[in-house]
């Protein structure tokens, strides 16, 4: 039986480190990059709400669901779905599940690489004192002059990659494991060092804190909800495997449970003290808080450009912006490679330099769509706005959906109680009522309001 066997690719070597790597995978240019921007695009506090309300009601329950399913399959997600899938005897289609989440792994790392490539150029031009002293339209000028250059883009992207697949290459435990152990405690050393820095801005502090936590209801629309759910995915990163992939490499004895909650805490302090720790800056610099993707490259470059010891936080901030993305990006990947290894009995090494090349590409169409291919759109969107749109908002949330119904539904109820091992009775079967009826109907409310049919 599945249960008992480790994976082929490895194992975590403790509960600690499974916490530290799954964090590192949930904490990226979600929290600190996207979060704070869309909360600035979609009106503060009443989002941040709704947001708090999709990570309890859906996320914790589908990140439970999504571990389990792969400490129970203990392959990459195409593999594990299809075990699972006959194990339950269960339509064989349920499998393309797995196909989904790898093929929205590729698309979020085309982008995402290519944010985290700014993230780069960022610590070069915060070590080379390219904010000092600058005003805030100086700062909005060298970000425009930075993505108008395709080779820049190409450049950074193309660094990054590399970093990621180097990580991937060396697998579970030298890699990914060793990684998360270094990037992760450092992070949150730093985003702290950053909120203790915004509350020196007082006034704008509680501006700040206003603007994250009133609760005006009546700026919130409908498309606000389905972002808020689609941010609680992409942030927990759940819905497409990745979380899937790390459950396989878990220790048969740990807390499937107690582990979700810190690991969706953790991720959501983050997002709240990037949130707390940019917004100030935001309003002390007269920005807009709407101010889309190049929120946080146009905010904080000022404030590292006039405060007291702004160049070493600075350099540190974006170095560790970029660590965050990296513990990202590898578990973006890891599913493909996890399965080139299996499927095709690639060396890793193979397996890596296919998936990555593959992703490279289509970041290369991604970088441009900011400069070269700006006016080029799509339902609405440049590249880099439809591939995040797809993802966050539709597969993840699909993928999200599919996960709870099949660990609700389809799979035995023996087996998900004998993976969660819970000590609780009733947590079990609060946790089976969320992923039978809440997670899937909310999900499905979300879509059909957003169709227009409710
Ligand atoms: N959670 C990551 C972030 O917030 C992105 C991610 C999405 C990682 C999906 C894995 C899976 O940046």
């Amino acid at each position: 039986m599945a249960d008992t066997t480790i994976s082929q690719h490895g194992q975590w070597s403790s509960r600690f480190v499974f916490i530290l790597a799954a964090t590192g995978s949930a904490v990226g240019l979600g929290n600190i990059w996207k979060f704070p921007y869309i909360v600035g695009e979609n009106g503060g506090g009443a989002f941040v709400i709704v947001y708090l309300f999709c990570v309890i009601g859906i996320g914790i329950p589908i990140m439970m669901a999504e571990t389990m399913l792969g400490r129970r399959g203990r392959h990459s997600p195409i593999n594990t779905m299809e075990i699972l899938t006959s194990e339950a005897k269960a339509d064989p289609n349920w499998h393309y599940l797995g196909w989904m989440g790898v093929i929205a792994g590729f698309l979020i790392l085309s982008y995402y690489s290519v944010i985290a490539g700014w993230a780069l150029a960022y610590t070069g031009k915060a070590f080379f004192g390219s904010f000092f002293g600058e005003s805030a339209s100086g700062i909005a000028t060298l970000y425009d002059n930075f993505i108008a250059s395709p080779w820049q883009q190409i450049f950074w992207h193309t660094v990054f990659m590399t970093a990621t697949m180097a990580i991937v290459v060396r697998g579970v435990e030298s890699g990914l494991e060793k990684s998360a152990r270094f990037f992760v405690p450092i992070l949150f050393v730093l985003l702290i060092l950053l909120v203790g820095y915004a509350m020196t801005k007082e006034s704008y502090y509680f501006q700040g804190l206003h603007f994250l936590f009133n609760f005006d209801f009546s700026k919130l629309s409908g498309d606000s909800v389905l972002v808020a759910m689609g941010q609680a995915f992409f942030s927990l990163g759940l819905g497409m495997g990745a979380i899937m992939m790390y459950g396989a490499y878990l220790p048969k004895d740990i807390s499937i449970a107690k582990t979700s909650m810190i690991i969706a805490g953790a991720d959501t302090l983050v997002a709240l003290l990037a949130g707390i720790a940019i917004f100030p800056l935001v309003f002390a610099n007269g920005l807009t808080p709407a101010d889309g993707p190049g929120l946080i490259f146009k905010t904080l470059p000022i404030a590292f450009g006039n405060m007291f010891g702004g160049w070493l936080v600075g350099i540190l901030f974006f170095v560790l912006l970029f660590f965050a993305a990296l513990t990202s990006a590898v578990s973006l990947i890891e599913p493909a490679v996890a399965w080139l290894v299996e499927a095709h009995k690639f060396d890793r090494y193979k397996a890596c330099v296919w998936s990555g090349l593959l992703t490279w590409g289509l970041g290369v169409g991604v970088a441009l769509s900011f400069n070269l291919w700006s006016g080029l759109k799509l339902f609405g969107h440049n590249l880099f706005g439809l591939v995040d749109y797809l993802t966050s908002n539709l597969m993840l949330p699909i993928g999200g959906f599919c996960i709870a119904v099949f660990a609700g539904w389809i799979m035995q109820q023996q087996h998900s109680e004998s993976e969660l091992a819970v000590s609780s009775p009733q947590f079990y079967q609060l946790w089976k009522f969320s992923v039978c009826y809440i997670a899937p109907s909310a999900v499905f409310l979300v879509f059909l309001h957003v169709v227009g049919v409710i």
